[in-house]
């Protein structure tokens, strides 16, 4: 199979558990210090080698579209103003190569309906597709988590889903895998179960948000009924694919935040600011302060 170019980004979500922050800023433009939460899963795309990052989008988040364009405006002013350091971080080097595709989902009707509308972006030899939740910040001083995946799908040529443990009250939240294992760290997938009970559960290995994905998951996304919470489910779409295919799930190295959630966003926000060289010395003395 050849490399994967092309990257799948639903962010077409309502942010709920924002508001109401989120009720005028897409969730996926709050920073995590400086850079939005969003711009963390691009970067890790392009890392990989994507060339089209494809982000199922909604009317109401144009600051989206608009954070992944020139704003020669604001360039000319910085130039104007002396400020030409700040010119790379409006404008990375990164980015400049990449196309970027906006779709819209008119209505939010589940996380399996969102990527199935990026079915025609793919062309005939596009083997597969990455999808990355943004929500899920992976930080790594190793290989990405994508990086991960990408190496297992072309050594193995099959989709590949990265996992992680997660504490027993928490499974009725995520697609839950039963697995079978291959070697440390790499499980073949036996079945997989969206927000199962703590009795359903098959392990306490669940999906987080990075996936490759065969070309074939379309077809299996077009044969979904709603499934958990009345929205078309991803994970039914990758249970129906199991049927015709081998599905890999892999673990991953480094940290992982959740920041769908208050806690994960603050978390992140803590990690990478104690990180952070500028940051950290004086963020400690505060945070003593504030704990004693
Ligand atoms: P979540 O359910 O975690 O995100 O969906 P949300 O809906 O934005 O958050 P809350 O629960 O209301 O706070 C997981 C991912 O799938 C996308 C979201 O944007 C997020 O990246 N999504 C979900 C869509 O693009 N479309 C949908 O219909 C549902």
């Amino acid at each position: 199979m050849k490399p994967i170019t092309k990257a799948i980004l639903p962010v077409a979500g309502l942010g709920t558990r924002f508001l109401p922050a989120t009720k005028a800023i897409p969730k996926e433009m709050l920073p995590i210090i400086d850079k939005p939460l969003l711009q963390y899963a691009v970067e890790e795309a392009i890392d990989i080698g994507i060339k089209e990052i494809i982000f199922i989008t909604s009317h109401t988040k144009r600051a989206i579209e608009k954070h992944f364009s020139a704003n020669l405006d604001l360039e000319a002013s910085l130039k104007k103003n002396g400020k030409e350091k700040y010119l790379e971080k409006i404008n990375p080097k990164k980015l400049q190569d990449i196309k970027f595709t906006f779709i819209d989902q008119h209505e939010q009707k589940g996380l399996g309906h969102a990527v199935s509308l990026a079915e025609n972006c793919l062309d005939e030899d596009d083997d597969a597709i990455a999808i990355l939740l943004p929500d899920d910040l992976f930080i790594s001083n190793t290989k990405s988590c994508l990086q991960v995946l990408a190496d297992t799908f072309i050594k193995n040529s099959c989709s590949v889903v990265a996992i992680n443990e997660v504490k027993e009250k928490d499974l009725s939240k995520y697609g839950v895998i039963n697995p079978e294992e291959i070697s440390d760290g790499l499980f073949k997938v036996k079945e997989i179960i969206e927000k199962p009970s703590i009795a359903e559960a098959p392990s306490n290995l669940a999906v987080c948000g990075r996936y490759i994905l065969t070309k074939s998951i379309f077809n299996s996304l077009k044969s979904i009924n709603p499934g958990a919470g009345g929205e078309y489910q991803l994970t039914d779409a990758i249970k129906d694919l199991l049927y015709s295919e081998t599905i890999l799930a892999t673990s991953y190295e480094g940290m992982k935040f959740d920041c769908g959630s208050k806690q994960g966003f603050v978390e992140a926000t803590m990690y990478l600011a104690l990180d952070d060289n500028e940051l950290k010395h004086d963020l400690k003395e505060s945070i003593k302060k504030i704990i004693t």
